[in-house]
């Protein structure tokens, strides 16, 4: 049966992403987020700025040592370095497993003030297919779940849980038919001044509500990584946590509401520092020596990229200099899956 065969490739990649204590480079920032984040460096808004800082990042010397994958966006993926090698061939070149961006963005939930549903199921078997063609082997879709309150009211609400989940199911699903292996990610922000205990809630319910739904929708676990935030207290909360509470609390989360078949779980970095982000997760890797059902390694963008992009702003000269700078954090976050990492410098 056809769906066999892809399955066992599936599962094939899946595995490939979260293999040898590596983890995967998320450079799927949208145009505008791309923009938003050049614009704060003082780096121009440019296409061709922007097609320049990926050849930086992807072209990063012996990247492919702690970097299993990367994540495109649609500009990015039919982009080309200055010698004219495609990117995903680039990646290929560098060992490194070409992903895509798939969703649409999250927008106002109707009904919900202050929630967010994401879009993009429309067209997605289509756009998958091309992206296929084009080289890509798994997906991300990001849903983006807020704690707080408005008026009476606490968020999040189950409906937008709901349809969040939802979502994130039938794009899986979709993922899987097509052939490629979905990273699903649904984000408790950070934004707020919540406690840890309360991103511990809001959490575990979305994961419960969130493998529900693939199950639902006929989603095979084994072929599937999971993207989940840490749990933390919010930004703006009093009451900061301590690594090891941090590194606790995640993963016993986590053991709670993950199913052991899933591939593997790849963390987002969600507006920690790099340093943070790193030793959170290399905390997890201590606190739970040979007790973690599954591969935990990381998935971030900020916490990756954002000493890079600093050095970078945008000129030449820079270059060896901010891929130095990426190369350190890659390798930092590969340290830390192995319980090594030890917070220096960025
Ligand atoms: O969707 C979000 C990115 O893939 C991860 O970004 O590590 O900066 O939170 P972040």
């Amino acid at each position: 049966m056809d769906g066999v065969i892809n399955m066992n490739e599936l599962i094939k990649i899946a595995r490939a992403l979260v293999a040898n204590d590596k983890g995967l480079l998320a450079m799927d920032e949208s145009t505008p987020t791309a923009n938003k984040r050049f614009a704060a460096a003082g780096i121009p808004q440019t296409v061709e700025a922007r097609r320049a800082y990926r050849e930086l990042l992807i072209t990063t010397p012996r990247l492919g040592e702690s970097i299993s994958g990367a994540i495109l966006y649609d500009e990015t993926i039919r982009q080309q370095t200055k010698a004219g090698v495609s990117f995903v061939d680039a990646l290929k070149q560098a060992g490194i497993i070409p992903g895509i961006k798939v969703d649409l963005g999250a927008k106002p939930l109707a009904g919900f003030p202050g929630e967010k549903v994401t879009e993009g199921l429309d067209g997605l078997r289509e756009r998958l297919t091309e992206y296929k063609q084009l080289g890509a082997r798994f997906a991300k879709w990001r849903a983006v779940i807020a704690i707080g309150t408005v008026g009476p009211e606490q968020l999040p609400s189950g409906g937008c849980l709901d349809a969040n989940m939802h979502t994130l199911a039938r794009y899986a699903a979709l993922c899987q038919e097509v052939g490629l292996v979905p990273i699903v990610e649904p984000e408790v922000l950070m934004e707020g001044d919540h406690t840890l205990d309360r991103c511990f809630a809001v959490t575990q319910q979305g994961l419960t509500m969130l493998f529900t739904q693939l199950y639902t929708q006929r989603v095979r676990l084994e072929g599937l990584l999971l993207k989940p935030n840490m749990v933390l207290a919010g930004k703006g909360s009093f009451e900061q946590n301590t690594v090891e509470q941090v590194a606790d609390a995640t993963v016993t989360c986590l053991l709670r509401s993950v199913p052991p078949a899933v591939a593997g779980i790849a963390f987002l970095s969600g507006g920690q520092s790099p340093e943070q982000a790193s030793s959170h997760l290399n905390a997890m890797h201590n606190q739970f020596t040979g007790r973690l059902p599954w591969p935990l390694t990381f998935s971030f963008a900020r916490a990756i990229q954002q000493p890079a992009l600093d050095i970078w702003k945008g000129q030449d000269a820079n270059v060896a200099a901010a891929q130095q700078a990426l190369f350190y954090r890659a390798s930092s976050n590969r340290a830390a899956r192995q319980g090594q990492y030890q917070a220096k410098r960025t």
